[in-house]
């Protein structure tokens, strides 16, 4: 079961998959907890700071490999800022960060839309529902934030559940070679895509000039 808490204060009240579809401008404000038998509960969800940097590009590096920085998707996350609110992390009870999602503004074929991604749970928290908390919440916000659709690249087997399709990519063009089979998109407005062809490009906002030099210092 998940519980959805506000850092207000707000009693935690039942956060079940219809919960999370019910009242997505609820959530928003809030920190949802992850209430489950997993050795990493309680989970709480939060906005990612600048402090979780150097744990959230761990995470990254164990569940992704080094390869992850050549992924097409990376060329629109590269330089840019993720789209407001919608950087979120998992901490587990300890206060270590154990999941990770970001989103980014981009263009798809000159719709505005947002990229998932990447999204990873620490190996010993998995099966345990934090991957689906961290895509959910970041969903619900999306959708309460008035943003028409959402594409990703990844398994379809595990974004179906999420309302992740090829419907409407089949016109759309990632930066660099795509399997068509992963190549995703979920629209919160009908018809946000349809049609949708060309480009995806990246609109974020640009990284300040001093933190991509420290971007870069770090990765050196
Ligand atoms: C994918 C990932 C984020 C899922 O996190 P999680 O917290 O374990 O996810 P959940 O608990 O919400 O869901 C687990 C379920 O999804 C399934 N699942 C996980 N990854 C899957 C995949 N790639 N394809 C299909 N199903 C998958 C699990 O088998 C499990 O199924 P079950 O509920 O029937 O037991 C995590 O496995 C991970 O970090 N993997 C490495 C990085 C990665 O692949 N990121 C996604 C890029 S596409």
């Amino acid at each position: 079961m998940f519980l959805a808490s506000a850092d207000d204060g707000l009693t935690a009240v039942p956060f079940t998959d219809a919960a999370f579809q019910a009242a997505p401008a609820r959530l928003p404000a809030g920190r949802a907890v992850v209430a489950d038998a997993s050795v990493c509960a309680p989970i709480v969800l939060r906005d990612e700071r600048a402090a979780d940097v150097p744990a959230r590009e761990a995470l990254l590096d164990a569940a992704l490999g080094p390869a992850r920085t050549l992924k097409p998707s990376e060329r629109l996350r590269s330089g840019r800022l993720p789209a407001e609110g919608l950087a979120l992390i998992a901490e587990d009870g300890e206060g270590r960060l154990v999941g990770t999602v970001r989103l980014w503004n981009v263009s798809a074929g000159g719709r505005p839309a947002l990229l998932l991604g990447p999204l990873a749970v620490d190996e010993t928290c998995r099966g345990a529902g934090v991957g689906a908390a961290l895509v959910r919440l970041a969903l619900a916000r999306a959708e309460a934030a008035g943003h028409a659709a959402v594409i990703l690249v990844g398994d379809p087997e595990y974004y179906a559940r999420f309302g992740f399709s090829t419907d409407a990519t089949a016109g759309l063009v990632m930066p660099g070679p795509t399997e068509r089979r992963r190549f995703l998109a979920r629209a919160f407005v009908a018809g946000a895509l349809d049609g949708a062809a060309g480009r995806v490009t990246a609109t974020g906002r640009r990284v300040a000039l001093p933190a991509r030099v420290e971007a870069v210092a770090q990765a050196a």
